[in-house]
């Protein structure tokens, strides 16, 4: 169990632009959890805003955009899944976790409803996380956004695919989330947090990327060379702005 230090208990104030009313506020839900713990004050330590959690935005989203109804493609353990507010829940994934036991495309093949917000964190292969981008704009509502998980990774080691044991993996959904910033209708930017969270809208795109190369030829070190610039990368801040 980690004990709490007296220099953790007087961190700097937490940096965050978030309304104060809001009820996923992340200073709240951080002051009010009475859960400290190691990457916590990592965060902390390091300036970075407390909403540093995929599930903080998508309940933003939820919440600030009035949606009821969310898919959540990947659950694994149900970590985010539990987390998120919404009416309507849908969670698909071949083993654990969610409501639907089935792979994203045998779900996608089938399905006839329509989402409001769709979370893709399902197999971090580029190949798939773009179909699940393609099938997941085909079933989103007028308005509404799709969250892609993983597109940031630290390292070289963490994006290899296959997977080869490693602890941390975000395989090569950046090439995912940097196609996706060449259509011209959809609108994205990559929140630089918790191993970037791609925020896609349907809606004209309002930063067109153009590529030297194709997609599949990249190498990780051009990636690396024009990371911030080629996933339109956001702190926080600059990604509620951009979702208004
Ligand atoms: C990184 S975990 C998901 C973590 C979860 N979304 C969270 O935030 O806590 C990836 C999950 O995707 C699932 N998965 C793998 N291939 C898939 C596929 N083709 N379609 C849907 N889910 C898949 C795996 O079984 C695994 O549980």
């Amino acid at each position: 169990m980690f004990a709490r230090t007296e220099s953790f208990n007087k961190a700097p104030p937490l940096r965050s632009s978030w309304p104060e009313s809001h009820t996923e506020n992340p200073r709240q839900c951080y002051e009010n959890s009475g859960v400290y713990n190691m990457k916590m004050m990592n965060w902390i330590k390091r300036g970075q805003p407390a909403f540093s959690k995929r599930a903080h935005l998508i309940n933003y989203l939820i919440k600030t955009k009035n949606y009821k109804s969310y898919l959540e493609i990947g659950c694994r353990s149900n970590r985010n899944y539990d987390r998120i507010k919404a009416t309507v829940k849908v969670g698909i994934d071949p083993k654990s976790g969610g409501t639907i036991r089935k792979t994203s495309d045998d779900f996608f093949r089938e399905n006839d409803q329509t989402f409001d917000l769709i979370f893709i964190d399902g197999l971090h292969h580029s190949q798939q996380a773009t179909k699940d981008v393609d099938n997941s704009l085909k079933c989103l509502n007028p308005g509404g956004a799709i969250v892609l998980h993983d597109c940031n990774p630290l390292t070289e080691n963490a994006q290899q695919v296959p997977r080869d044991g490693q602890m941390t993996w975000s395989g090569d959904v950046w090439r995912t989330a940097i196609e996706i910033r060449t259509r011209s209708d959809v609108d994205t930017a990559v929140g630089d947090f918790d191993h970037g969270c791609g925020v896609l809208l349907s809606r004209p795109n309002s930063s067109p990327l153009v590529l030297p190369k194709k997609i599949t030829q990249l190498s990780y070190l051009e990636f690396e060379n024009n990371r911030k610039h080629w996933l339109r990368l956001m702190n926080a801040e600059k990604i509620l702005e951009f979702i208004r």
